[in-house]
């Protein structure tokens, strides 16, 4: 039997973040994970190169039933602060889009951070190990029953992570301990994730297949134009699969999407296209597929205009007002209802988990068991695509690691 300060169980983002932090406060830190690879969503994210943060993530880009939660720790460990650790240990990085800071090099380098930092903290690291069962007996400590005997902790902390991308190691694991501690559970589904239509509703689209585009896309019943843009409403691009719709707008309003629910989409955002539509009517010759191919991708305009019984050779002088103001308004509001998502398989992350009410904010400690905490993904904090999870991430561990 071996006994620590502190167990950390999920050596991922959270988990490496807080057992460095533990650790070079002075605190005797386990990091126990199941898998062989060491942070394997850290080596696949932002395609190889990590979007480790983003510059502009604050609370208003996470989504949980209680949306102040996240504030605390956020404010205290900032995107500047995890610049500064990577700056300390010589990695460069770039801004790709709006706030996105990626590795220049490779994400193994974010790894290689968290592993050093670790080993200033003096970890004693078990892995590939697996934890049983796990008791909260004598003395307000906890025992765990883990694939290399038995490991007594002060604290425990869990740290493994939501559903997404199972076969890389991706378990129910945190949400089977709140349930055992009396917590309570946010319901969990896929986010940031490609959604799906029936194979009768796609038919018509499916040929346009690897067709992306620039779009706003809001989700819900009630949306209906005037949502400031992130607020269940985004202007991003939008990726034609042979199954659905997936690219980052899609992946965003994912996480807000309500199954049953429509999406609504604009695919001309940054112009009135009944008016533009009119206008070129009365000052151009041209036809109407080749003036809607410098609007978007001309596979895209001949395909809508033929699911709308318009030729594509025809001039748009030629049309009846009434046929171009049903095709401008088609682009502007596309509302279709999917038939699901392509799941945990394809998700980049679990929207719900561990409810957040019965979470100290600024420690993470359960208010129901002493010394039990939950930190990262684990949590019903649920980032934006674009660096905002893996910040929730460094943030939620630093907060539990400075307190534990
Ligand atoms: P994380 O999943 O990182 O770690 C959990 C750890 O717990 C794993 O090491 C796992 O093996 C271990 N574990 C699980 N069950 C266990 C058990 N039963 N016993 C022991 N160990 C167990 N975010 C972002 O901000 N920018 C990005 O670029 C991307 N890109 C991206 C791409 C893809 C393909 C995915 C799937 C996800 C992203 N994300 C992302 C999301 C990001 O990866 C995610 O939010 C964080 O890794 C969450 O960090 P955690 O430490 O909470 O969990």
């Amino acid at each position: 039997m071996e006994s620590f300060d502190i167990a950390v169980i999920g050596a991922g983002a959270a988990g490496m973040m807080c057992a460095a932090v533990a650790g070079q406060r002075g605190r005797r830190v386990v990091l126990i994970d199941h898998a062989p690879r060491l942070a394997e969503k850290i080596r696949i994210s932002g395609g190889g190169r990590c979007n480790f943060t983003n510059l502009h993530a604050g609370p208003a880009n996470y989504l949980s039933a209680n949306p102040h939660f996240c504030r605390s720790a956020l404010a205290r460990y900032t995107p500047r602060d995890f610049l500064a650790l990577l700056k300390s240990h010589r990695v460069t990085w770039h801004e790709k889009h709006r706030g996105q800071l990626f590795c220049d090099h490779s994400s193994e380098s974010v790894i290689e951070v968290l592993k050093a930092e670790c080993d200033a903290g003096a970890i004693t690291w078990r892995r590939p190990v697996s934890v049983a069962e796990i008791r909260h007996g004598d003395a307000d400590s906890f025992a765990l029953d883990t694939s290399a005997g038995q490991i007594n902790a002060r604290a425990l902390i869990v740290a493994t992570g939501g559903l997404s991308i199972p076969k890389i190691g991706a378990t129910d694991f945190a949400y089977r301990v709140a349930k055992q501690f009396g917590h309570k559970l946010i319901d969990m589904r896929p986010a940031l994730v490609p959604l799906t239509f029936s194979s009768e509703q796609w038919e018509p689209f499916s040929a346009l297949s690897g067709i992306s585009l620039e779009v706003e896309v809001e989700a819900g019943s009630k949306a209906g134009g005037g949502k400031k843009h992130g607020n269940g409403a985004f202007l991003e691009d939008l990726l034609f699969t042979h199954r659905g719709l997936s690219g980052p707008g899609i992946l965003q309003i994912s996480s807000y999407w309500q199954p049953g629910e429509p999406i609504h989409v604009n695919l001309l955002p940054e112009r009135d296209a009944v008016a533009d539509l009119l206008q070129a009517k009365a000052t151009q010759k041209r036809q109407i597929g080749n003036l809607l191919a410098e609007w978007m991708p001309a596979r895209l305009a001949d395909a809508w205009l033929e699911a709308h019984g318009v030729s594509a050779e025809a001039r748009a002088a030629d049309l009846p007002d009434k046929a171009l103001r049903r095709i401008g308004e088609s682009f502007a509001r596309w509302s279709l209802v999917p038939s699901g998502t392509e799941g945990y398989r394809k998700a980049e992350v679990t929207r719900g988990g561990v409810d957040t009410r019965e979470l100290s904010s600024s420690t993470m400690m359960s208010e129901r068991v002493p010394g039990l905490y939950f930190i990262g993904e684990a949590v019903d904090v649920t980032g934006w695509l674009g660096g905002y999870n893996f910040q929730w991430a460094w943030a939620s561990g630093v907060a539990a690691g400075q307190a534990a």
